[in-house]
């Protein structure tokens, strides 16, 4: 039921600076693979298929990486790096990617209405920040995880997980009543606030299922936090008029906008990889 992801990816990852300058962040790797395509992977388990990517300037990298490259198909042929490309080749195979760029920094809840055209009004899709990369050693993805649970709810979803005090500024916070295990009917969100606005620690992470309305709920919603268009506060009004839930995910995140979430991540990945030798 939720073939189509959304990627905003417009921003321009100022914290990676210099690596940034003529890079876009989500082609930052991780060992050998770029952040973006984390997510791209997590959304096909999930079962989507359709990968919509909101870019803006400086982004072509993007682009390019999820086509085929002729020339360097040629020069690997037949050598033992072909395999390198396996994981690549067939996300190419299996998703199609669409692409429509965010001109102007107006902030998540611009770009995500940006992607209507992508997505459409008929079906609900999934948002992925690649910033945030997830991981469930144990089982379902995350974004798999809240698919099946769309499946019960049929209705707007984000992903959450405890924060500390000192970092609720930096999320989107929700307020709620624990309906089941892990799962929050959402009474109240609030974006970044302060330590003592925060009504609780429970933060959203870059993981959404969103139905085709909050199109509408963005339209009619001010710019907020930083004077930019808050997805945070149109899914508040969603709450508020009809269900939004908020779902503490099984798994790990990484925060890999920040330097330390990066190399964590990295430092993660590698010693799996040595495990696995
Ligand atoms: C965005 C959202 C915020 C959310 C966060 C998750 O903020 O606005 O609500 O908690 O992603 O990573 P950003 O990190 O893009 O400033």
């Amino acid at each position: 039921m939720i073939r189509k992801c959304l990627f905003p990816a417009a921003g321009y990852g100022t914290r990676f600076l210099p690596a940034t300058k003529a890079m876009p962040k989500e082609m930052l790797p991780v060992l050998t693979k770029p952040l973006i395509q984390y997510g791209v992977e997590e959304a096909m388990e999930a079962g989507c298929e359709v990968m919509a990517v909101i870019t803006g300037r400086g982004k072509r990298a993007i682009t390019d990486h999820f086509d085929i490259s002729y020339e360097l198909e040629h020069q690997i042929k037949d050598t033992s790096k072909e395999k390198m490309l396996d994981g690549i080749r067939n996300i190419i195979k299996n998703c199609t990617f669409t692409y429509t760029r965010q001109n102007e920094m107006k902030g998540l809840g611009d770009a995500i209405y940006k992607g209507n055209v992508l997505v459409g009004f008929e079906n609900p899709f999934a948002v992925v920040l690649a910033d945030d990369l997830c991981v469930n050693p144990d089982g379902d993805g995350v974004l798999k995880q809240m698919v099946d649970l769309y499946a019960k709810y049929k209705c707007c979803i984000v992903a959450t997980m405890e924060v500390p005090d000192e970092d609720v500024h930096k999320y989107g916070i929700i307020e709620g009543n624990e309906i089941e295990d892990g799962v929050f009917m959402v009474s109240n969100m609030i974006e970044k606030p302060d330590v003592g606005e925060a009504p609780t620690n429970q933060a959203v992470i870059g993981r959404y299922i969103l139905t085709p309305d909050i199109f509408d709920m963005i339209k009619k919603t001010k710019p907020g936090k930083n004077g930019e268009l808050q997805i945070t506060d149109a899914l508040c009004d969603q709450a508020k008029k009809g269900m939004v839930i908020a779902y503490k995910f099984k798994g790990k995140r990484f925060d890999c906008g920040s330097v330390d979430g990066f190399v964590e991540a990295t430092n993660y990945f590698y010693n799996l990889e040595q495990e696995a030798k």
